[in-house]
């Protein structure tokens, strides 16, 4: 079957590499993709010069008799790519504008998490700093505890947790001062206590395929210092949670929110990404993602025994014979993975003005270890040259954390040796590799 991939970051560099290795993709196609990904053979990278619009790259799929399209980032599916193929009869593995709203707009999201019954944090809206503070100090004074997020904001940017009065005033003054424009509209919600992971899974025709659980850094420096990021590495499986977690999270996530979206005629088929606090009382959702996570998708692909192109051709309904499908349940048997970013120095703030060459053996992976590019160029002469922000991720895999970190930070010294500019945490994976017994809270 003939794939095509939009994306051009490190989750859909580990996307098309767990594509190329499956047995019903004959052709892949990536549009536009990245020259990190140069190495994986025979892919085809659609030039975004000349096939520059969601309507250029319908008609290029038609023209190619594409079988199948993948979504890899957000952007695109909130603006509606997934409608425009369906209209075209090409089948799009990625949600269309209504039900990708569970990411793109929090207000719909918390609607529907509500209305299904699925466990999240309490919130209140506020639209004037007065409001905000009546009800932020309430949830503040009855639990200690309270969550500001200014609705405007993405990315995390504007969310402030707070367990002091001093972190709590001081959110008052950020949300009012400097961001007063995004803080129109404050969400005060509950202080969630737990700890924190994503639950992955393909949803579209036939039942459910998980991809199991990740736990991503968000934080800049070690130790969970500094400012938030996209994430700075991550792991999967997650030994800390209850054997029965991923059940838990379908029990109590999965089932009612299918069944919402069906009683609202929304139809998903794509990959969903839960943002989880996992409390004493179980799963709470954090949030809803409407694509792979990012570095999660990278670990997910080199630890996951599953065949990514058959679940897919599965989930857009073109396995007319489920038998034929080695689908069983992959969390007993993947591996344990660890990815590592490596970013710019400038990250999260600016720009790297001096890049650094990196070889192209670097990619040349196997199934213990592989490098991901995201922000990767190539100069006229083809060399690979290392861009702004997180550039690459270094994972590793093996049967236990301590060996599949050993591979991760071995790779990242590697890479070291062509760009010693190069940021990235230490401590990535380590609490999870060092812990003795399994379910901590
Ligand atoms: P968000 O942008 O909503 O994903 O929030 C960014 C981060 O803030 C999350 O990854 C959590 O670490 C934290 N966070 C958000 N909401 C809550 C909550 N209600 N309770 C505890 N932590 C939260
Ligand atoms: N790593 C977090 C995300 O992809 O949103």
């Amino acid at each position: 079957m003939k794939f095509l991939l939009i994306g051009k970051g490190g989750r859909e560099h580990a996307i098309a590499w767990k594509l190329m290795q499956s047995k019903v993709v004959t052709e892949l196609f990536l549009w536009p993709g990245n020259p990190g990904m140069n190495h994986l053979p025979d892919a085809v990278f659609v030039d975004q010069g000349i096939v520059s619009s969601h309507a250029d790259i319908v008609q290029y799929c038609m023209q190619q008799q594409i079988d199948v399209v993948v979504v890899g980032p957000e952007g695109p599916l909130a603006e509606g790519i997934a409608d425009e193929f369906s209209s075209s009869g090409i089948r799009c593995f990625g949600p269309k504008k209504g039900a990708a709203l569970l990411e793109s707009s929090k207000a719909f999201s918390k609607e529907v998490l509500d209305a299904a019954g699925i466990p999240t944090a309490s919130h209140n809206v506020a639209r004037s700093r007065a409001e905000c503070e009546s009800y932020a100090n309430e949830r503040f004074n009855k639990t200690g505890g309270v969550v500001l997020k200014a609705s405007g904001l993405a990315a995390g940017k504007g969310v402030f947790v707070c367990s002091e009065q001093r972190q709590l005033d001081a959110a008052y003054d950020m949300l009012y001062g400097s961001f007063s424009e995004a803080a129109e509209t404050v969400v005060v919600e509950e202080l969630m206590i737990g700890r924190e992971c994503s639950y992955f899974c393909c949803l579209g025709s036939g039942e459910h395929r998980s991809l199991g659980f990740a736990v991503d850094f968000k934080r800049l420096e070690e130790q969970d210092q500094g400012p938030n990021t996209g994430g700075m590495g991550c792991y999967t499986p997650v030994p800390w949670l209850p054997v029965d977690a991923e059940a838990e999270v379908r029990r109590k996530v999965i089932d009612p929110l299918l069944k919402e979206l069906e009683l609202r005629g929304i139809e998903y088929t794509g990959f969903l990404y839960v943002g989880l606090m996992w409390t004493k009382a179980g799963p709470k959702v954090v949030e809803f993602n409407v694509r792979l996570g990012d570095p999660e998708a990278q670990v997910m692909a080199i630890s996951s025994k599953l065949d990514w192109g058959e679940v897919i051709l599965e989930k857009v309904g073109l396995v007319s014979d489920q038998s034929s499908l080695n689908l069983a349940s992959p969390a007993a048997s993947d591996s344990c993975a660890v990815g590592v970013v490596m970013a710019s120095e400038s990250y999260p703030y600016g720009k790297d003005v001096d890049p650094s060459q990196l070889p192209r053996q670097l990619f040349d992976g196997n199934q213990t270890s592989q490098v991901f590019a995201a922000s990767i160029s190539a100069d006229d002469e083809g060399n690979l040259l290392t861009g702004s922000g997180r550039v690459l991720t270094v994972t590793g895999c093996a049967e236990d954390f301590r060996s599949a970190r050993n591979y991760a930070y071995k790779g990242v010294d590697e890479v070291a040796k062509h760009w010693p500019r190069a940021r990235w945490r230490r401590d990535i994976a380590k609490r999870v590799s060092d812990e003795k017994s399994n379910h901590v809270l």
